[in-house]
């Protein structure tokens, strides 16, 4: 088979993908009409057009606009549902998503409506696709301390379905530092911990994430890779890092796909994985992404393998769930 369809064909995880980054402009279009929700886009090439970003921060202002047409239980399974049809066609037999509660129940969603929606999208693609799923909640850097202490409050009778805590939004300005209590807190109450750090953010924040929050899994992590001394300890304690390369292509983290450090990251002994973050905005979901590194760095059959069965070592399934999987 040619590189593509053993790409499409690799049994994979998927492992730093934000739900509401998976909203395509036509089901953005529908759920507005069904909602009555007014959009300021004329048409779904009008919302594709609008997707030109120089850095993180103008992506993000799009994004939580686009999210403002979710509003039911079923706009959330339905967004849901959408991405496990498509990601289980690009071989993607276990996910990890995340869900930014706080950029719902801001607009008067409550953190309730959110969950039912996604768990009933989780029942159905686990029985139609045979695929396994755990969700992430994510704070909003960008927001207050007290904040994600109450969001993480809202989360408490759902603890039971919700694996990990993360760390998304606004990175310069908001080190992890600032969320020292809340994950502290998070892992009492027995969650895995993840956060985004060293995308637009120096390795300060790396070193951040990992003495100060004691994440599990760093999302990125790109900016890693400027200190030599962190890299190395990242390489020795073989932590995951979800790398997202045509995220990084859209955000400018790298200016062209023939730039990106993915190879260097295999050669430097760390467990890299390969994931989509917002597929509806960065043009192309997990296999995509294998697609754009893999053409653009050169990687082998060796290599696309190594970055699946990493996906499998770093996700958060219990041991024999992984080792059946490697
Ligand atoms: N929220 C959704 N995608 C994100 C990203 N790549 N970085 C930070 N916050 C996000
Ligand atoms: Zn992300």
């Amino acid at each position: 088979a040619d590189l593509d369809t053993f790409i499409a064909r690799l049994p994979k995880a998927e492992l730093h993908l934000h739900i509401e980054g998976s909203l395509e402009p036509e089901l953005m279009f529908a759920l507005a009409q069904r909602n009555g929700v007014t959009i300021p886009f004329a048409s779904v090439e009008e919302v594709r057009a609008a997707y030109s970003f120089t850095r993180l921060q103008d992506f993000l202002d799009i994004y939580y606009a686009g999210a403002d047409v979710l509003r039911t239980a079923r706009d959330f399974h339905d967004l849901a549902a959408a991405y496990f049809d498509r990601t289980a066609a690009d071989g993607v037999v276990h996910a990890e998503i995340m869900f930014d509660p706080q950029t719902h129940t801001a607009r008067g969603v409550s953190f309730d409506t959110v969950m039912e929606g996604l768990l009933s999208a989780v029942a159905e693609a686990e029985a139609k696709h045979g695929m396994t799923v755990k969700l992430i909640l994510c704070f909003l850097r960008h927001l207050s301390e007290e904040e994600a202490f109450a969001t993480l409050e809202q989360a408490r009778p759902w603890l039971d379905r919700i694996t990990a805590v993360g760390l998304d939004s606004s990175e310069l300005g908001h080190p992890p530092e600032k969320f020292a209590r809340v994950f502290a807190d998070a892992r009492a109450l027995g969650l895995r911990l993840v956060a985004h750090a060293g995308e637009e953010g120096p390795p300060e924040y790396v070193h951040q994430a990992l003495d100060l929050l004691d994440v599990d899994r760093l999302d990125h992590g790109n900016r890693s890779l400027e200190d030599p001394v962190l890299t190395a300890r990242l390489a020795r304690t073989g932590m995951t890092l979800t790398v997202c390369p045509l995220s990084n292509l859209k955000l400018c983290v790298v200016n062209d796909m023939a730039d990106h450090p993915i190879d260097h990251m295999l050669r430097q002994g760390l467990r890299a994985t390969i994931n989509s973050d917002d597929p509806a905005y960065f043009g192309g979901y997990v296999a995509d992404n294998y697609r754009a590194a893999a053409a653009a760095r050169g990687l082998d059959r060796r290599d696309l393998a190594t970055l699946a069965r990493n996906s499998f070592l770093g996700s958060f399934l219990p041991d024999d769930a992984v080792a059946a999987h490697l």
